[in-house]
């Protein structure tokens, strides 16, 4: 057996995607267990890509009546946000879908798992909200390289780097999985709101109004009168999050993995790669995912 860190950098290949060896269980039992419920609204994203933030995001903004963002006792000055939203993986692993059954709706719910691999119940018909938050592979790739460093110290920027290029990272290749959330959100978009972490950094309260828009609790003219918007930015912001006690200290404790809570918020911009990869490394992962995603207006 593999000591249990290093089996999340390895994975098993289904269905043309690496899961994370301990999460495969889980996932394969999502699609044949979970039932969602129309308002269920579903949290999605490749690895690294700015999941915390959305989630953060996401909850404020669904919340926001039981708890104003500017509260002092808010949730997410309280907890780190992964610890306000369930994530389908860990819950369907370790068998406590009890746990998602007894949220009262609308629930808000978070996987990594790949478009094509989510339940149909999801996927087709009614189904429920999916949101889906995405990153310039090449931030993703600087972000997962500090992230796995903490798993595995001995992992270099050049492997996890060519890990990605072959597509042999958790949930990989992370290709794949955008275009199936691009294409679901082309075919679906009442159903699946396609997300960039770059559009969300330029203008965040936009993003805020339309994620809140989609999710079914717009702003009313009133909450826009009284500065709600830019309550939620704030209260979300990076330095914010960064800054609050439960994210700089403690730790997220799965069944497989522990992830120190000040993991989540590293540097919060855009464009670090240029202090970790050379040109030519940025041209070829930036001619691959050109290749791959031809045919669709993402660049
Ligand atoms: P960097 O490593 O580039 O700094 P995920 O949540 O999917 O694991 O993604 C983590 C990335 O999102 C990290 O990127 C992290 O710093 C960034 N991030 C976390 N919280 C953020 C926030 N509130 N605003 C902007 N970026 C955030």
């Amino acid at each position: 057996a593999l000591p249990r860190k290093e089996q999340f950098i390895v994975g098993r290949l289904y269905k043309g995607f690496w899961l994370p060896e301990p999460y495969a269980p889980g996932i394969l039992a999502v699609r044949r267990r979970f039932t969602p419920r129309p308002d269920d609204v579903v949290l999605t994203s490749y690895p690294k890509c700015g999941t915390t933030w959305l989630k953060a995001l996401a909850f404020a903004a669904m919340a926001r009546d039981a708890y104003p963002p500017v509260a002092a006792d808010h949730p997410l000055r309280r907890l780190n946000p992964h610890a306000c939203i369930p994530f389908m993986e860990d819950i369907f692993t370790e068998r406590q879908e009890a746990k998602l059954e007894g949220l009262p709706s609308p629930r808000l719910i978070n996987t990594h798992t790949p478009y094509s691999l989510l339940p149909e119940t999801v996927t087709t018909g009614g189904g429920c909200k999916v949101v889906y938050i995405c990153r310039d592979p090449k931030d993703m790739v600087v972000s997962l390289y500090h992230f796995l460093r903490r798993l595995q110290p001995d992992l270099s920027f050049a492997d996890t780097f060519h890990s990605v290029l072959e597509g042999t990272v958790p949930y990989g290749p992370m290709w794949d999985h955008i275009l199936g959330y691009w294409h679901a959100s082309v075919a679906r978009p009442d159903r699946v709101l396609f997300l960039k972490y770059e559009d969300l950094l330029q203008n965040t309260g936009e993003h805020v109004r339309k994620l809140a828009e989609f999710m079914g609790r717009p702003f009313s003219a009133a909450e826009e009168a009284a500065g709600t918007v830019a309550s939620v930015v704030e209260l979300c912001s990076f330095d914010n999050m960064k800054n609050l006690e439960a994210n700089k200290t403690g730790a997220t404790e799965r069944k497989y993995i522990s992830i120190a809570h000040d993991a989540f918020f590293r540097k919060g911009v855009t464009g670090d790669w240029v202090n970790h990869m050379s040109p030519e490394m940025a041209s070829r992962l930036d001619e691959i995912f050109r290749d791959k995603l031809r045919g669709t207006v993402l660049t």
